[in-house]
């Protein structure tokens, strides 16, 4: 009896050295120090310019600090290379080699205080998914107990802007010019050799007035996403979502996207021209104070890391 609850003791704690082993934070000095020199010498030609040269976040956000934390303490250190390899640096991406991307995610844990070690960080995607950035933040991120789902902004703001609202109020404004209830004319000889368009795949499917329906419930819908908890501008600061002027401006967005679908069902040109002021209106309103800052010499980054505030 005694061996045999000495043997499960013994199997529980073997079990628990071989998870160890398997799943390690970067709390357990995951990279060494001349791993993390070669990244801070990539990370200043590469990188500061938009996220700062502490890396507190500028025009891009923040790569240390409680911020970053929230997005990405709890994922494995190889979603972190792949963000980097893929899309970044934003103006040049693609070009980052793996053992790059390595090097640049040891200065960041260096920079965010994890201890270094006598192992490099590998390379390999394998090895660098079984490392978690760090314990203990699930907190930070995890759901609301509630009946009700909780949707986390998958995306920032102005990911929200160009992929809905853009397009959409785009659809809104062109029926100044054009009528959606004339037919449809053949493409220009020689469209089936044309570059392949990714906004107009697919635009015979729905008729020009379903499409102008469809896009003005799209932005009538879309305004909440506005006030959604948690999300991010592009600098990395939190979307005002608090602030009065803030919530009066995406009211007035979704009743100007409700004033499109109600002209657009009126099936009258003149009705949807007259609503599209009233959209480009509340576009702008809130533009002149989050997003278009004055002041600023043109491209200064200024201006892009002042978003997102008054
Ligand atoms: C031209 C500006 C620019 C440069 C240069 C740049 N970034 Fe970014 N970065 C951004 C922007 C904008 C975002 C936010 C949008 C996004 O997530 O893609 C971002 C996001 C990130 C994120 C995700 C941050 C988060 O909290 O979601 C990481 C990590 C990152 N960048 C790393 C890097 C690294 C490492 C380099 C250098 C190799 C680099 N970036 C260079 C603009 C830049
Ligand atoms: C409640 C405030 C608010 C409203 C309403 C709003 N925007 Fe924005 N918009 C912003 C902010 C703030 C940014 C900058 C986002 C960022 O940097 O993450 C932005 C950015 C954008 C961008 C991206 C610009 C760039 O840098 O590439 C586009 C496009 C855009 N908005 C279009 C629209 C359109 C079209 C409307 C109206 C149909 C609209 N927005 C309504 C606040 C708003």
């Amino acid at each position: 009896m005694r061996t045999l609850v000495a043997a499960g003791i013994l199997s529980s704690l073997l079990a628990a050295v071989v998870y160890a082993q398997q799943i390690r934070t970067a709390n357990n000095g995951v990279y060494t120090d001349s791993q993390a020199a070669r990244g801070r010498t990539l990370y200043r030609e590469k990188c500061a310019a938009c996220h700062g040269d502490a890396l507190e976040g500028k025009v891009a956000p923040p790569l240390a600090g409680s911020a970053f934390l929230a997005g990405w303490g709890t994922q494995p250190l190889s979603e972190l290379a792949a963000k980097i390899r893929n899309t970044m640096p934003a103006d040049n991406p693609g070009k980052l080699k793996a053992s790059e991307a390595a090097d640049v995610v040891s200065y960041i844990l260096q920079a965010g205080k994890f201890p270094s070690g006598r192992n490099e960080l590998s390379a390999d995607e394998g090895a660098q998914k079984s490392i978690i950035l760090a314990a203990g933040t699930r907190q930070a991120t995890a759901a609301p107990a509630s009946q009700t789902p909780a949707f986390p902004a998958a995306g920032n703001l102005a990911q929200v802007m160009r992929g809905i609202l853009f397009p959409s109020s785009n659809i809104i404004f062109n029926v100044q010019t054009n009528d959606p209830g004339a037919p449809a004319k053949p493409g220009p000889a020689g469209a089936a050799t044309a570059a392949f368009s990714w906004t107009d795949w697919g635009a015979g499917i729905y008729s020009g007035w379903q499409i102008v329906d469809y896009a003005a419930v799209a932005v009538a819908e879309s305004a909440p996403l506005m006030l959604t908890p948690g999300r991010r501008c592009e600098n990395g600061k939190p979307v005002p979502v608090d602030r009065p002027d803030w919530i009066k401006f995406s009211l007035e967005l979704a009743e100007a996207g409700r004033a499109a679908y109600r002209a657009s069902q009126m099936r009258s040109q003149q009705a949807v021209s007259d609503a599209s002021n009233q959209l480009a209106d509340s576009c702008l309103h809130c533009h002149e104070v989050y997003r278009d800052k004055r002041g600023f010499r043109p491209g200064d980054p200024a201006a892009a890391a002042a978003r997102c505030t008054p």
